[in-house]
């Protein structure tokens, strides 16, 4: 690649460049070759390296003036949003900033769902994104905690009492995780604590995934190998620059219409109410990006079964790249698979609503079919699918499907747009 040539063009950037070649590193990134026919799903990976960066600076501001101690706490988000300058806003967009990143990042999982992003060569990627995801989630649940409400309490009791289920050592591990006989002072200092650690654990694995993502370089949306990198490709500045930062304004645009005008739609109004642990909210829910796994949990009658199901949810997904027998990559060529991508995403939105319901009655049978139905996807469908469908032709390159070559007639008639 061009980089093993460059050389700084200042005396100064030559002396600096051979020290520490930073230069160069800055050269890769500017020149890297990147697939033409990137679309518009192909930008969420710069969104949520914005998204990480805006809730690390907020964060950092609002723990200059937010108290971890539960007699404290609750009465410190108060005045970060009365008293603070400009308090208000930072809040607002962090809490909000935390449902953007969510919404980004399952963009950004069923992009790499539909066009195979997660098989070969591209494995490291799709696992390092998985340990970002599964970081992403706790960090988001331990901020929660933080603002020491009604749901805060309530929530992380219910989630920590989880690991009661483990046999024998399950009660010890709460005591421990709770620093007592309770979510108290003790749980919530510890969560203070490493909520504001995660993040940082998040930046370092984001640079070991674009590290990974640049060995192969990227997929794209027909999912073939480049054959000719010099005719199917362009600089990753200024054409993907540009592109990722139109598709950044228009995120910018939906993430103001949240932050400006409905701050708290996505929050529960009961943790505005101050944590009382004598006084049990009606129904504890989760944050929306964390319902389907909720559902999927209260699916199974068993505590610890159903705890078991939880994390399998998430494993499934880490041993994707070997669970997935197809050799094609691109779900515009597997017909099949495309309707079951499609049952997948209905699936997960069905366990996303139950998740949010009572579990009684009609929601919990329809959440147990649900999770039933995740599985099977994974377990039984794809890895059969693979064997048994038989794919679209593929055209030779990605620049075929424009300029003509050994490709379908209806594959061109269709897909042109996407190029
Ligand atoms: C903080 C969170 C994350 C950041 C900042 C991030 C960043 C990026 C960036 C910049 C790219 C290249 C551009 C693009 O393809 O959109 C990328 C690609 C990719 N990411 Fe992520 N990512 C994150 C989380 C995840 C997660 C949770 C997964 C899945 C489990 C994932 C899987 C992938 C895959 C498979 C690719 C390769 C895409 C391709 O070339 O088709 N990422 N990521």
């Amino acid at each position: 690649m061009s980089e093993h040539n460059y050389t700084p063009s200042s005396k100064f950037g030559k002396w600096f460049n051979d020290r520490l070649p930073l230069l160069t590193l800055a050269n890769h990134l500017t020149d890297y070759p990147t697939p033409k026919n990137l679309n518009y799903w192909w930008t969420f990976g710069g969104i949520l390296t914005f998204c990480l960066i805006t809730q690390i600076i907020t964060g950092l501001i609002l723990a200059m003036h937010y108290v971890a101690h539960a007699d404290l706490a609750f009465g410190s988000v108060e005045h970060i949003m009365r008293n603070v300058n400009y308090g208000w806003l930072i809040r607002y967009v962090h809490a909000n900033g935390a449902s953007m990143f969510f919404l980004a990042v399952y963009i950004h999982i069923f992009r790499s769902l539909y066009y195979g992003s997660y098989k070969s060569p591209r494995e490291m990627i799709w696992i390092l994104g998985m340990i970002i995801y599964v970081l992403m989630m706790a960090a988001a649940f331990m901020g929660y905690v933080l603002p020491w409400g009604q749901m805060s309490f309530w929530g992380a009791t219910v989630i920590t009492n989880l690991f009661s289920a483990i046999p024998l050592v399950g009660e010890s591990v709460v005591t421990w995780l709770w620093g007592g006989y309770s979510v108290d002072n003790p749980t919530l200092t510890r969560f203070f604590s490493l909520h504001y650690l995660i993040p940082f654990l998040i930046l370092g694995l984001v640079v070991l995934h674009i590290w990974a993502l640049h060995v192969p370089g990227n997929n794209n949306p027909i999912g073939i190998d480049l054959k000719k990198p010099s005719k199917d490709t362009v600089p990753f500045h200024p054409y993907i620059v540009i592109k990722d930062l139109f598709a950044l304004l228009i995120f910018l645009i939906i993430f103001a219409l949240f932050v400006f005008y409905s701050p708290n739609i996505l929050g529960h109004a009961d943790n505005y109410i101050e944590a009382n642990p004598l006084v049990t909210p009606a129904h504890i829910v989760p944050e929306w990006y964390l319902l389907p796994f909720y559902a999927i949990l209260r699916s199974v009658p068993d505590k610890l079964l159903g705890v078991i199901a939880m994390f399998s949810a998430i494993f499934v997904l880490i041993i994707l790249p070997w669970l997935d027998t197809s050799k094609v990559r691109s779900t515009i060529f597997r017909p099949l698979y495309k309707q079951f991508y499609w049952f997948l995403i209905a699936d997960v939105l069905i366990l996303g609503y139950v998740g949010a319901m009572p579990a009684e009655g009609i929601y919990l049978l329809v959440a147990r079919v649900g999770t039933a139905y995740y599985f099977i996807h994974f377990l039984v469908i794809l890895p059969i699918l693979g064997r048994l469908e038989k794919p679209l032709e593929i055209p030779t390159s990605i620049t075929d499907p424009v300029l003509g070559g050994s490709v379908q007639p209806s594959f061109v008639k269709s897909d042109k747009k996407k190029i």
